[in-house]
């Protein structure tokens, strides 16, 4: 069997990751799995430092499509790939999440009559000004094995017009859904303990286990817009100053590009802010573990907070992991500097008292998902 597995963004390399593993270690030669890099993320540490660290294959094509507008970013990929695509004829094409790469692979292959396997199907944010959100509904209607981790996201689907047990021959018009957790929860277990064991990050920064703040934010609608960016900044420094304690903020290049752009620099100017260069996976996952609590506008770090323990104040006014706000563990505070203090003083004096029962899966999705395609599409 001959599957192609187009990624391109930093997410995706997590997570083709674990069924990249799942492939190899329950089908071995069974398998023929094909990676194909879009390039839509290229610097090191977006990029080549997940396939280090995540011993990932070498992708076998490398579109080098790079930044660029949303159309002439998807078009160039769409070219791309249906070049690849054609070529290669597999019998499946597997892609990941919402991103423009997901965009591209699910539309080049489904025009090709190719089955897509969307993996982390389903999930809805319920606001079209979101790349991400027409990604995710034009992906999930075009393809034929949709794997969603979340109840909300297997609802979404439901409500959206698919059968929870199709009759007949799966296809592109008879598509099956299926429930099955979620891949980066097999992902934090499988490199939680590598993580721990293998670096001394928290030693070098200087920090203390459940000492010190995480964030992240990356999304355009916070970056690109100065007062929404001016009021995180000012949230962010005014809690470290209340608190005394650090606060790591890794940052992405349009994050960097944007505060400089913008005049910002003062607003993070403090000996408690550490900004960093974008961290790879397995520090990622050990700040996450390590950290009171995490400020993100990242859909994939609101869950590994939730993996983790650590309740994750989101930089957003709305998210597509609402279980994990409806468990108490989450609060929405919008680039809100106010609302962000204040969900931040909310955990720290609750701490003790938030509970984490899994919502995710058992940790083999991974295992379900590369079984599933092997049944329905070999
Ligand atoms: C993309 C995804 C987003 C995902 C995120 C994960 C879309 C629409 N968005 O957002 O869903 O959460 O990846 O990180 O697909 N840049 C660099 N070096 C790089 C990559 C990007 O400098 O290696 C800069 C460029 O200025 C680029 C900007 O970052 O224009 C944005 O990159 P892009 O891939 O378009 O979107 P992300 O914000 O990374």
């Amino acid at each position: 069997m001959k599957l192609i597995t187009i990624i391109g963004a930093r997410p995706q390399f997590i997570k083709a990751a674990a069924l990249n593993r799942a492939f190899k270690t329950l089908y071995g030669s069974m398998v023929r799995e094909i990676l194909v890099h879009t390039g839509q993320h290229y610097d090191n540490n977006m990029s080549e430092v997940f396939f280090r660290d995540l011993k990932l294959d070498t992708p076998g094509y490398h579109l080098n499509v790079g930044s660029a507008g949303h159309g002439q970013q998807t078009g160039q990929m769409l070219t791309a790939l249906e070049e690849v695509l054609l070529k290669e004829k597999p019998n499946g094409v597997i892609v990941y999440g919402d991103t423009n790469s997901t965009l591209a692979g699910a539309l080049a292959a489904a025009k090709l009559h190719i089955p897509v396997v969307h993996v982390e199907a389903g999930i809805r944010s319920f606001n079209k000004a979101m790349p991400e959100e027409v990604n995710r509904i034009l992906t999930d209607h075009v393809s034929t094995l949709l794997f969603t981790p979340s109840d909300a996201g297997f609802q979404n689907l439901m409500n959206e017009g698919f059968k929870a047990t199709p009759e007949g021959k799966i296809s592109a018009d008879n598509p099956k859904v299926y429930r099955c957790g979620d891949i980066m929860y097999d992902n934090s277990l499988y490199y939680g303990h590598a993580a721990e064991a293998s670096l001394n990050l928290l030693d070098r920064w200087g920090l203390y286990k459940g000492g010190y703040f995480l964030c992240t934010v990356h999304r355009d609608h916070n970056t690109d817009n100065p007062e929404r960016l001016r009021a995180i900044l000012k949230a962010l420094r005014s809690v470290v100053e209340k608190y005394r304690k650090p606060l790591v903020l890794p940052l992405h290049p349009r994050t960097r590009k944007q505060i400089s752009a913008f005049g910002m620099e003062e607003l993070i100017d403090h000996k408690d802010i550490l900004i960093k260069e974008p961290q790879g996976f397995l520090e990622m996952s050990l700040l996450e573990k390590n950290c009171l609590m995490v400020i993100t506008d990242s859909g994939g770090l609101q869950k590994e907070a939730y993996f983790f323990g650590k309740p994750v104040v989101t930089l957003r006014p709305e998210t597509e992991w609402v279980e994990i706000v409806q468990q108490g563990c989450g609060r929405l505070a919008d680039a809100d500097e106010s609302k962000i203090v204040e969900a931040i003083d909310y955990f720290m004096a609750n701490l003790n008292k938030l509970n984490f029962p899994p919502m995710y899966g058992d940790g083999k999705a991974a295992e379900f998902i590369a079984g599933e395609i092997l049944a329905k599409l070999g």
